[in-house]
């Protein structure tokens, strides 16, 4: 990459000016660093609008092959790493324009009318973006499908639920893990939203009041895979809404994995001993050989508050912008494109540790059976059979509680005789409902934690996710 005092840049807008940009200027100026990634888009953007400028016989049939041959011959020296980037010249759009013209010489030079690098801009970030959704799908779908079969072999497998991270009710970890897979289907479909709004051409808005020249904007519109072009120049140019929403939504996308790798952290511990994570996705301590660290959680847990950061940063470039375009709309790129780079990695570790995770059936087990989770279930009974009103069975089942603590034992282990000095009426099967395996069974809702109920949540989720 070249920096060159002597700015290529000055040749396209520097009519006016007397003496060269300063190099400060120049670097502030330069997003070439960053938007260099869209260059695919810029060519594809570019061939379409000669394409349309043909057809409205503004350049010349012959114009347009060779501006054509001309973006073919640039988008595989991109593809290939041999374009020469230079920096003086500000941008991708600049950069493949200078490019253009040393290739095929004047014809070049037509290709930017009736076009700004404004809407310029804008149409190619619109489509990275509809394409980062796509491969951002991919990723999320390919979590779920992963927390779907660990969900599958571990439908029956009971651990503690936690309501105020106390021990609440015994719940199936299939039920738990399936929780993510819902919550990562809302974060595909709030992405899918945002990729069918974004979807609008700006291209034809020019500068920022359209154009006197008779361009075709459904054309071009149809040609980039846009529904429909944008009905307001101004709002073409300047909107940016479109980048704060796939921002909010990978934010709150993250914020669903950062939840679950609060989890890894916490079953991962010693003192929860749930599960292991593999090797593959541990790490280890300089100075105490024992540890086995799940630093990738702990980084995901952090990387969700920067991508919030992103978010807050965008919405601050924006919020006190008047129409239409200002520079401060170029900032916009670096955020978005990392937000994507950001979740992407996170998506990826996450999916490779849940897929090689181990849990540890027997330690969950134990751990649901302490806490007196099944208390619910005593206090369920005694409304259920014996007719007592549910806060005064509510009531009655915290002495028991109160009683089993004094002895130290779980409920199940209290003698009969016991539980009737509380209630007279209960009978030998309340110890039905009173194991944990019980407990689960019995939650046979819809949406419930029953290992059958789960077990037809995850064929839902198979048959929707093409497992
Ligand atoms: N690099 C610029 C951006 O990302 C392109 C638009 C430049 N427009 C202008 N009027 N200087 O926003």
């Amino acid at each position: 990459m070249t920096t060159n005092k002597n700015t290529k840049s000055q040749k396209v807008w520097g009519g006016r000016f007397a003496t060269h940009p300063n190099d400060v200027m120049l670097s502030i100026n330069s997003s070439i660093d960053v938007d260099r990634r869209m260059g695919a888009e810029d060519i594809q953007g570019s061939k379409a609008h000669a394409e349309m400028l043909v057809r409205t016989q503004i350049i010349t049939p012959e114009e347009g092959k060779t501006i054509s041959t001309g973006l073919d011959i640039i988008a595989t020296e991109i593809d290939t790493g041999t374009f020469p980037f230079d920096r003086s010249l500000e941008d991708i759009h600049m950069n493949i324009e200078a490019r253009l013209k040393d290739l095929i010489g004047e014809p070049a030079s037509k290709l930017h009318t009736a076009r700004s690098r404004n809407d310029q801009v804008v149409t190619d970030f619109r489509m990275w973006i509809r394409n980062a959704i796509e491969q951002t799908d991919i990723g999320l779908s390919k979590l779920q499908s992963t927390l779907v079969c660990q969900a599958r072999d571990h439908n029956g497998s009971i651990m503690p639920g936690f309501t105020h991270m106390q021990t609440a009710q015994p719940v199936t970890l299939g039920h738990h893990l399936l929780a993510y897979v819902e919550m990562l289907e809302r974060d595909r479909s709030r992405l899918k939203d945002a990729s069918n709004r974004l979807n609008e051409s700006p291209l034809g808005a020019a500068a920022l009041a359209g154009t006197g020249f008779n361009i075709d904007r459904e054309a071009t519109a149809d040609t980039l895979g846009f529904s429909k072009p944008m009905r307001n120049s101004l709002d073409a140019v300047s909107a940016r809404d479109f980048a704060l929403e796939v921002l909010a939504d990978l934010t709150i996308a993250i914020t669903h994995l950062s939840r679950l790798a609060e989890e890894i952290v916490l079953w991962t511990s010693p003192q929860f001993g749930f599960a292991t994570l593999s090797d593959e996705w541990s790490t280890g301590s300089s100075i105490m050989p024992q540890k086995r660290n799940p630093d990738a959680a702990e980084l995901i847990r952090a990387k969700a508050s920067s991508l919030a950061g992103h978010f807050v940063s965008l919405q601050g470039a924006i919020k006190a912008l008047p129409l239409a375009y200002a520079k401060d709309l170029q900032d916009d790129k670096h955020l978005t494109f990392s937000a994507f780079d950001t979740f992407e990695l996170c998506l990826q570790a996450m999916t490779g540790m849940i897929d090689t995770m181990a849990f540890n059936v027997e330690a969950m087990y134990q751990a649901a059976k302490k806490g007196y989770s099944t208390a619910t279930d005593l206090a369920d009974w005694l409304v259920r059979e014996l007719g007592l009103p549910f806060r005064q069975a509510h009531h009655l089942t915290g002495k028991i509680v109160a009683e089993a603590e004094k002895r130290g034992i779980d409920l199940v282990d209290l003698p009969l005789d016991v539980l009737q000095n509380f209630e007279s009426r209960i009978s030998r099967d309340i110890y039905g409902v009173l194991s944990i395996a019980a407990s689960v069974a019995s939650r046979a809702s819809y949406g419930g934690t029953s290992p059958q109920r789960v077990m037809e949540q995850v064929k839902f989720w198979e048959t929707r996710l093409g497992i």
